[in-house]
């Protein structure tokens, strides 16, 4: 036995030295050292040697073992300095070269649109109040006027959490009751812009997921005539100084009387088109008078308070004012597109 193992270690030395990549010495370990190994079948067979050879075999078998085990180490780190060498030399870096260019990011088409009506409401003196996306069942509906169970809830397909009571905002008019609880008495000038979330099939004009930009007034004597002067002159600056808006009745359960905005189509400047699809209008907002009962959710009483309300939303604008043809570009992330913004 004990000539076996100095068998076994001249061997593995010999094999060892003929060793200069990695993947053969992985092999060699395996070979000399492995479950399989001739090294290994020493140690099990030392059960049938006689009680005076065990402890003998034993302890030359350690040693061979550890031997073969440093030779291993060392040919590893031989190797590793060999890789590193050769990298060095063939891996030289050209510092004389020039440097490639970063390529500038830029705001997403929405965000853009979202900064111009952020502006011009400013101007108008409104400002931005932000308002939670997770919403409950109350604000989102009930407190804007369509009480549980009503079938005004039907038009908006909603997406339900497994909270009771609990949803996503299927649009950012729940914003108007947060803002006129902390509001309240003062009077209220804000605008609502944020992530709205519909269970809608998609389609080239509707998304699951989009902003809203939500606005609200509400004071002394604030009437039709304001919200179609805020209105018009709104869609003036955003679109063109001599562009003609006009009203169409409508119905809101959480406004009274109701509106929708319409501007003149200026792809052909309201002879009728394929944008507009042959009507020379373009609808961009739906709005209207704060329902006296969604006053009183917020806490201002209706016979000395009143006020306007409008939604619109940026991605629609955004088609417009960019000729865009489908709403599912906007969260495509498709660089083509994003880069021409
Ligand atoms: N919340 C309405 C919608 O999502 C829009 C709207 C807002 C209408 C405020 C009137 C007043 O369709």
């Amino acid at each position: 036995m004990l000539e076996k193992l100095e068998q076994i270690k001249l061997d593995a030395l010999a094999a060892m030295d003929k060793i200069t990549d990695q993947e053969s010495l992985l092999v060699w370990r395996a070979t000399y050292t492995g479950k399989k190994s001739a090294l290994m079948d020493i140690f099990n067979q030392m059960r049938e040697l006689s009680k005076e050879e065990r402890p003998l075999v034993g302890k030359r078998a350690n040693e061979v073992r550890q031997d073969l085990e440093k030779r291993y180490e060392e040919k590893q780190s031989e190797i590793k300095k060999e890789l590193l060498k050769e990298s060095l030399q063939s891996e030289i870096l050209d510092v004389t070269l020039p440097g490639r260019n970063l390529s500038h990011g830029r705001l997403h088409p929405t965000t853009q649109t979202l900064r111009r009506i952020y502006k011009i409401f400013a101007e108008m003196g409104f400002q931005v109040y932000r308002s939670r996306e997770v919403e409950t069942d109350d604000f989102n509906f009930t407190h804007l006027n369509m009480p549980q169970h009503h079938p005004a809830r039907d038009m908006w397909d909603t997406f339900y959490t497994n909270t009771e009571g609990v949803i996503l905002r299927t649009h950012t008019s729940p914003g108007q009751i947060h803002a006129m609880k902390e509001y309240f008495p003062e009077p209220i000038r804000v605008i609502l812009p944020g992530m709205c979330y519909r269970y809608e099939q998609v389609s080239t004009r509707s998304e699951m997921q989009f902003t809203q930009v939500e606005g609200l007034a509400v004071g002394h004597d604030i009437t039709f005539g304001d919200l179609k002067g805020t209105l018009s002159d709104f869609a003036r600056r955003l679109f063109d100084a001599d562009v003609r808006t006009r009203f169409r009745a409508s119905h809101f359960p959480f406004t009274e009387p109701s509106a929708e905005m319409d501007v003149e189509c200026f792809v052909c400047n309201g002879d009728g088109c394929s944008v507009c699809k042959q009507t020379g209008w373009l609808e961009i907002l739906g709005s209207g008078m704060v329902h006296p009962n969604v006053l009183r959710a917020g806490g201002y009483d209706p016979e000395v308070y009143s006020g306007f309300a409008f939604g619109m939303g940026p991605e629609r604008l955004t088609m417009l004012l960019h000729r865009i043809g489908d709403i599912r570009n906007f969260w495509r992330n498709d660089m083509r597109f994003l880069e021409q913004f």
